[in-house]
């Protein structure tokens, strides 16, 4: 009996020494042990893992530097930094691209890599952009498809964007005023848009007034890809077993389910590229295809270049165009739509200057800038765009990191920090991006990750702004739009993509409305 309770205690003994010990490694000789931070984010990354399961981000985002300063500890090799110095070591650095990407983005990668003797891991090259890892490659995919995606070339499309609004408009006209989930709504828009854009089709959202269920389903995605993110070796370990993968999210209880009669609209969105790709390349008989959208264009580079813009290039970007575009545009409109219609004074401004322009008019400034506005408080991504030091390592603010700490800044703090956006930080003003002075235009515009930072800034940025800006005053034109229900901060669920859930609002056509009602 003795000896049965002797070997259980060692047997305990021997499995949770080694983890105290590792515990107060970690809190006292690592080299990251001064960095200020929560003491149990120092001991594991399960700590920031927890934030992101209960999608508590924005208000960490907030809190965080308040509370211990400009550079804090958030994992046990990860720190986030929210300070000019820290910016711009991080994403200006090194000749203006910045830091490499850190190991999180091994949890998007589209494509399983093979592992060298070493332990090192390649990706085969078919142009996944948001996690490719080689920084030669990937600068000369950016350089390949700049010029598709230049504001000069995007201005085609836009009549098919206001033909989406035409039909979006109808039928929010016949909804009457009822009370919708404005991120459904805002997904179907983005959908629809891109749709027509991309590949002059519609996914039938509009029509369905429904998205199917798309936009909430994409987001449990993020909910479990972060978690992973953040646990990079079980994400390695992920590409070569299914069962830890499996194991790992229902650890974390973050598996989800597929509800019954799921369509997502990527089916049709590789059918229809796939298909008009194969007939355009047939080497016998090519269809000349009428449409003039940017698969059209794309394929046209393919065929100027084929060599370098290779075929697997122009698949993935045909679909990339959906998978980069759907949730970050509809996180940004929704944000935008809900900061105009909460605060009155803006959406008297922007209602009265959308129905002064006709459609896509340049003219509409304080729209722009209260988008703009909008994506400050709330930007796409709610954690760390999270990089790695150099060779080297950094010092910053008297902490040094050796090289290969993870490092970031969360754009959620960033663009609350006062010294950067003064001490109305907190607050939705427009006018400050027509500021001069102080904390004006030529500060804000420099220190924010609105679109990302450094040589990995967002490359469907203008078509990204074309739609955005179209889409708000084509709404404001025709709608004021009542918020409904705006639920409090520690409501709204942020991952490492970042939306305003659970904003219903409803949408009054103007001529039975009141003028310019903000609320
Ligand atoms: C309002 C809409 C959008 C916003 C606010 C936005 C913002 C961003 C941000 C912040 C990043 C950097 C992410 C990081 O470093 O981890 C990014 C990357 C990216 N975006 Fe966008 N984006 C938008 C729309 C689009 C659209 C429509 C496309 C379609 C082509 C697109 C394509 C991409 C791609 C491919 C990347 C990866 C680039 C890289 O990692 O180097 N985005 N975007
Ligand atoms: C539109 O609604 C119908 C009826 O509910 C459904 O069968 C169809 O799949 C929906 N279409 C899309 C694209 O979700
Ligand atoms: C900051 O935001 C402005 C407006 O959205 C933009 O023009 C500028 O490029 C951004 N700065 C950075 C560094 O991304």
């Amino acid at each position: 009996m003795w000896a049965l309770l002797r070997s259980l205690a060692y047997t305990l003994a021997a499995l949770i020494l080694p983890l105290v010990a590792l515990a107060t490694y970690r809190l006292t000789l690592h080299p990251l042990a001064r960095v200020p931070g929560p003491r149990a984010a120092a001991v594991s990354n399960a700590w920031l893992a927890w934030q992101v399961r209960g999608g508590r981000l924005l208000a960490l985002g907030k809190r965080l530097h308040k509370t211990y300063g400009p550079v804090v500890r958030v994992g046990v090799d990860e720190v986030w930094v929210c300070s000019k110095e820290g910016f711009a070591a991080v994403y200006v650095g090194l000749g203006g691209g910045g830091f490499e990407k850190g190991g999180f983005y091994l949890a998007t990668a589209l494509n399983k890599p093979e592992m060298d003797w070493t332990g090192g891991l390649h990706f085969p090259d078919t142009l996944d952009l948001l996690s490719e890892f080689d920084v030669k490659r990937y600068r000369l995919q950016r350089r390949l498809m700049g010029p598709v995606y230049q504001a000069a070339n995007l201005k085609k499309f836009e009549r098919a964007v206001d033909e989406v609004m035409e039909r979006a408009v109808a039928r929010l006209r016949e909804l009457d005023g009822a009370e919708v989930d404005l991120k459904e709504w805002m997904h179907i828009i983005t959908v629809e848009c891109l749709g027509a854009v991309v590949l002059s089709w519609s996914p039938g959202y509009i029509r369905n007034a429904s998205d199917g269920g798309t936009s909430a389903q994409g987001y449990l995605g993020w909910r479990r890809k972060t978690i992973f993110g953040l646990f990079p070796l079980v994400t390695t370990a992920s590409f070569f077993s299914k069962t830890v993968a499996r194991q790992f999210s229902n650890l974390w209880g973050v598996t989800f389910k597929t509800p019954r009669n799921f369509k997502p609209f990527f089916t049709p969105v590789y059918q229809k590229s796939s298909g008009r790709i194969t007939a355009a390349l047939r080497k016998i008989n090519p269809t000349t295809d009428p449409r003039k959208d940017l698969l059209a264009d794309l394929i046209n580079l393919h065929k100027s270049r084929p060599d370098e813009f290779t075929e697997p290039y122009l698949r993935r970007l045909a679909v990339t165009n959906f998978g980069a575009g759907h949730e970050t545009m509809t996180s940004a409109l929704t944000a935008a739509m809900a900061m105009i219609a909460s605060h009155a004074a803006a959406a008297r401004a922007v209602a009265a200057e959308s129905r002064n322009t006709a459609p896509g008019g340049s003219r509409c400034e304080y729209t722009a800038a209260s988008i703009r506005e909008a994506q400050r408080l709330h930007p796409v991504i709610g954690m760390a765009l999270p990089r790695r030091t150099p060779r080297g390592g950094v010092c910053l603010h008297g902490h040094f990191l050796p090289a290969g700490t993870t490092i970031g800044c969360n754009p959620v703090s960033l663009h609350r920090d006062e010294e950067i956006f003064g001490g109305d930080a907190d607050v939705f003003v427009p006018e400050r991006w027509f500021r001069d002075e102080g904390q004006g235009r030529g500060v804000i515009e420099r220190y924010n990750l609105t679109w990302g930072g450094g040589g990995r800034t967002c490359p469907g940025r203008n078509l990204a702004e074309m739609v955005l800006g179209r889409v708000v005053q084509g709404l404001w034109r025709e709608f004021d739009v009542r918020v409904v229900e705006m639920p409090p901060e520690e409501e709204v669920r942020y991952y490492f993509m970042a939306m305003l859930t659970d904003v219903r609002v409803r949408f009054v056509p103007v001529d039975e409305g009141v003028e310019g009602g903000g609320r």
